[in-house]
């Protein structure tokens, strides 16, 4: 259980750059399913075939990293953002490139005030002398990811990537536990989300389900002195009622908590100020598509040290289950 959740989020898989997390995902579930399909922008889709309502149900594979940008003489990487990167959290943590080469993160010197801090001010050192030496590790537009090694402590799981990879497990732990149904469920494992929901517009389009469920993370207000909001970690999955992005569909919010009163779990509700997410893009697309989301509660989403409750995870998956069969 953990192991998977471990497997997932450990793999390195910055928007754009999804095809090692796709492939891990595909062998996970590709016996479960009636067809595995990847379409032209990278989303991997999984269809278990039947004659009932079309859903489709969302978890975005991508996370945020860094892509190299420019070289110096000395060997030092800059690095421009891709997603939602906090120049703050950034500060002193390691990234790791595809090709497994690690650099540290960290900025320059003369700097009178941390508020004035930007990622231009920063710079990626990989233990090069040289540009030379550097260019042989690395090149400009290679993407890396932040390290942060996934640990489960009683309920408690601290990681990097658990957005969204914690969604992408409960998805995949979903369709190994579907019962039997008669709907027509498209699980859609989106590209880009961090970038602006990009693989789920074009996947909702060619898919053009009855109605959506996105499996994603969201922000907590249970830490000291934080934003106030309604959801704590531990407190159940989130159903989601609002981001920036998207106003839940009433049927779709109804749905999920009709299902999770008939399963008996805790649940709560999300509005979140800050923030879009795949059902923002979904909906908007092929005529307008009703759309929800499954959010798990997840404390410092984008940095090395996600937390999340791991009975939270567990009851998502349920959640899950129970909506779509
Ligand atoms: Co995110
Ligand atoms: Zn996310």
């Amino acid at each position: 259980m953990f192991d998977l959740l471990k497997k997932l989020t450990g793999i390195v898989g910055v928007s754009g750059n999804e095809e090692e997390i796709r492939e891990a995902i595909k062998e996970e579930i590709k016996d479960c399913v009636d067809e595995v399909k990847v379409d032209a922008l990278g989303n991997l889709i999984a269809v278990k075939k039947g004659k009932g309502k079309k859903i489709m149900v969302a978890a975005h594979m991508d996370e945020i990293g860094i892509m190299v940008t420019y070289i110096d003489d000395n060997g030092f990487l800059r690095f421009s953002a891709i997603g939602g990167v906090s120049r703050y959290d950034s500060i002193g943590q390691r990234v790791k490139f595809k090709n497994g080469v690690v650099g540290a993160v960290y900025y320059e010197e003369k700097l009178d005030d941390i508020k004035n801090l930007q990622l231009s001010k920063m710079y990626i050192d990989i233990g090069a002398k040289s540009k030379e030496e550097a260019k042989n590790m690395v090149q400009v537009g290679d993407v890396a990811c932040f390290v942060g090694d996934t640990v489960l402590q009683g309920d408690t799981v601290i990681s990097k990537a658990l957005d969204n990879r914690s969604g992408c497990f409960v998805v995949v732990k979903a369709i190994k536990e579907l019962k039997e149904t008669d709907n027509e469920i498209y699980f859609v494992f989106t590209v880009q989300e961090e970038v602006g929901l990009r693989g789920a517009r074009t996947a909702a389009f060619s898919i053009n389900p009855d109605i959506a469920i996105a499996v994603d993370v969201t922000m907590t207000g249970d830490t000291p002195e934080s934003h106030p909001m309604e959801v704590k970690c531990g407190g159940g999955p989130a159903i989601k009622i609002k981001d920036r992005s998207v106003l839940c569909h009433p049927e779709v919010r109804r749905l999920l908590e009709e299902s999770a009163k008939r399963i008996n779990i805790p649940y709560q509700l999300e509005i979140l100020e800050a923030g879009g997410s795949d059902p923002g893009s979904i909906h908007l697309t092929a005529g307008g598509i009703p759309s929800g989301a499954i959010s798990i509660p997840v404390r410092y989403v984008h940095s090395p040290v996600e937390t999340a409750s791991m009975s939270d995870i567990n009851n998502a998956v349920r959640l899950l289950v129970e909506a779509i069969c």
